[in-house]
C-alpha cells in the first residue's frame, strides 16, 4: 500500500467527492498525510524512524471535521477510528479507554497489527481538554492531554489479548472547535504585530503567517504545550455559509437529496425540488447554528409525510417540491 500512495492532489479530488468547500484545510490534510506516509515508506527503506506530523483540525461543529476524516481514510484504504477525548476524560480507566480505541482499530484492519500500524486515529473534542474548565470530571483534561501525547509520539500500547501495538506510525488526527480562538489570536497578534511588514515582502504569505493558529494561542486556550508541539500541522474549517448548505444537500454523492431521489425512484416515482426550498432549509440550517447537521433532519421532515402515501398509491409518477412551505405536487398517471 505505501508504495502507491495518492498524491496530494489526488486526495484532495477524492475528497472533493463528498466533503464541500474546506479547501484549504483539504490541502493541508491531503500534503500531510502524503508525507506521513511517504516517510514510513523511506523511514522503512533506511531503517530509521518516523518523526511525524500529527494534525489538528479547527473548526465549528458540524463544517465536516470527521466526514474529512473519515472520507480520507476510505480514499487511502487504511484502518480508521474515531473516539472522543471527552469520553476519555469522563472514565476512570483511562488506560483501558486507550487500549479500547487502539483494539478498534486493530479489528478495523481485520486482526492484523502490520496494517493497523499504518492506520488514523481521530481524537474529536480535544479543545474540551483544556486546563481547570470544570467541563471534565473523572480524570483531569491535562492528565487526558499527557496520556494522548504519549500514544502519539509513539508507544507500544498492550491489547486485550497481550500483543502490542506500536502506536509510533499512527497517524493521530485532532479535532476541536476550540470556541473563542479567534479571540486569543487577535489579542496576540494585535494587526500585524506579530510579523512586521516590510516592502518586499509579499501580502499574501504575511496574511497567511499572521493568521495562523500558533502554538501559543492554543496554550492560551489551555492546551499544555507538549500536547499542542505533537500536533505541528494545524487546518482550519472556515463556518458554512447559506451557499455551501445549498451544496451539502445536492452535491455530494451521498448528498441527502440525491438519497431521496433513490428512494423515490425505488417506487417508481420522480422526486423533485426548485432551489428555494434548499435555500429556505439552509436558511433554517444558519439559525439552528450547528452548521450543516440540521440539513439532514429539516430535509427529511419536508418528504417524509409525501413517503407515507407514495407507496400505497401506484398511480404517483413524480413529486414536485416548490417550497418548503407549500404542499408538493402529484403528478399521477
Ligand atoms: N463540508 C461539508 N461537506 C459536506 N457535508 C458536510 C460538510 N460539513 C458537514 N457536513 C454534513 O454534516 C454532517 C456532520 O459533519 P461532521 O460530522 O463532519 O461535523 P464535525 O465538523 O465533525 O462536527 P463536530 O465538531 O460536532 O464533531 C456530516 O455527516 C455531513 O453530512
Ligand atoms: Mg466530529
Amino acid at each position: 500500500m505505501l508504495d502507491q500512495i495518492l498524491t496530494p492532489s489526488a486526495i484532495v479530488k477524492r475528497l472533493d467527492e463528498y466533503v464541500i468547500g474546506q479547501e484549504a484545510a483539504k490541502r493541508t490534510v491531503a500534503v500531510a498525510v502524503y508525507t506521513h506516509y511517504r516517510k514510513i515508506a523511506n523511514a522503512a527503506r533506511e531503517g530509521t524512524a518516523v518523526t511525524k506530523s500529527n494534525v489538528l483540525l479547527i473548526g465549528s461543529s458540524g463544517t465536516g471535521k470527521t466526514l474529512l476524516c473519515e472520507t480520507l481514510s476510505r480514499a487511502l484504504g487504511v484502518p480508521f477510528v474515531t473516539a472522543e477525548a471527552t469520553s476519555l476524560a469522563q472514565t476512570r480507566y483511562m488506560s483501558d479507554e486507550i487500549e479500547g480505541i487502539l483494539q478498534r482499530l486493530v479489528d478495523r484492519a481485520g486482526g492484523d497489527l502490520a496494517q493497523s500500524r499504518h492506520g488514523i486515529v481521530f481524537i474529536d473534542e480535544v479543545d474540551k481538554l483544556r486546563g481547570g474548565d470544570g467541563v471534565v470530571r473523572g480524570a483531569s483534561g491535562e492528565s487526558v492531554q499527557h496520556a494522548l501525547l504519549k500514544i502519539m509520539e509513539g508507544a507500544p500500547v498492550k491489547l486485550a489479548d497481550g500483543a502490542f501495538l506500536d502506536t509510533s506510525d499512527i497517524l493521530f488526527i485532532c479535532g476541536g472547535a476550540f470556541v473563542g480562538l479567534d479571540e486569543i489570536i487577535r489579542s496576540q497578534t494585535h494587526g500585524y504585530g506579530f510579523i512586521a511588514t516590510s516592502k518586499g515582502d509579499n501580502q499574501k504569505i504575511l496574511d497567511r503567517l499572521n493568521s495562523r493558529v500558533k502554538p501559543t494561542d492554543l496554550f492560551e486556550y489551555g492546551l499544555i504545550p507538549e500536547f499542542t508541539g505533537r500536533l505541528p500541522t494545524i487546518a482550519r474549517f472556515q463556518d458554512l455559509d447559506r451557499r455551501m448548505l445549498v451544496r451539502i444537500m445536492t452535491d455530494p454523492r451521498d448528498a441527502i437529496y440525491r438519497q431521496f431521489q433513490a428512494i423515490f425512484r425505488g417506487e417508481g416515482v420522480e422526486l423533485t425540488c426548485d432551489p428555494p426550498v434548499f435555500d429556505q432549509i439552509a436558511e433554517l440550517a444558519l439559525q439552528y447554528k450547528t452548521g450543516a447537521r440540521s440539513l439532514r433532519g429539516l430535509f427529511e421532515e419536508l418528504v417524509a409525510p409525501t413517503l407515507y402515501v407514495v407507496p400505497d398509491d401506484r398511480s404517483i409518477r413524480a413529486v414536485h417540491f416548490t417550497s418548503m412551505f407549500a404542499e408538493p405536487l402529484f403528478i399521477r398517471a
